[in-house]
């Protein structure tokens, strides 16, 4: 039973995601920086219920983090990215200011720094832990 690989892969899929979404707001492509958050947001949401519903109940006691840290970041990227997305639903299909284009880049920074040091957590804790 070895499903780390497969979570690996999902992480690796969701940053890839995540460069893509900055370089759409990079060239001002507002509906497409939408489209890219709902993929986000649909990998996202089958994701944590996967770590879980299967992951979570057999990290050991030993673990480096409790499930409850894994879990209260989950709650958090969950909030943020559904931020993102209500921050992007009334702007126009496609923006040429580059001052507002910076403004919304800068304002998706603190989502990406927490889903990358999430996904060094999951991969230095409980990906290990797990399968050993
Ligand atoms: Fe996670
Ligand atoms: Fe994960």
């Amino acid at each position: 039973m070895d499903q780390a690989p497969d979570i690996g892969a999902q992480h690796a899929h969701l940053l890839r995601l995540v460069q893509q979404e900055r370089l759409a707001l990079l060239a001002g492509e507002i509906a497409l920086a939408r489209d890219l958050l709902a993929e986000m947001h649909a990998l996202q949401e089958t994701h944590i219920a996967d770590e879980e519903s299967r992951l979570l109940p057999r990290l050991p006691q030993t673990a480096r983090w409790p499930a409850r840290i894994y879990i209260a970041e989950h709650r958090k990227l969950t909030s943020m990215l559904a931020d993102l997305r209500a921050a992007l639903a009334p702007l126009a299909a496609r923006i040429e200011n580059a001052t507002t284009r910076l403004t919304l880049l800068d304002a998706q920074m603190p989502f990406k720094h927490v889903i990358e040091h999430h996904f060094e957590r999951e991969e230095k804790g409980l990906l290990v832990e797990i399968s050993t």
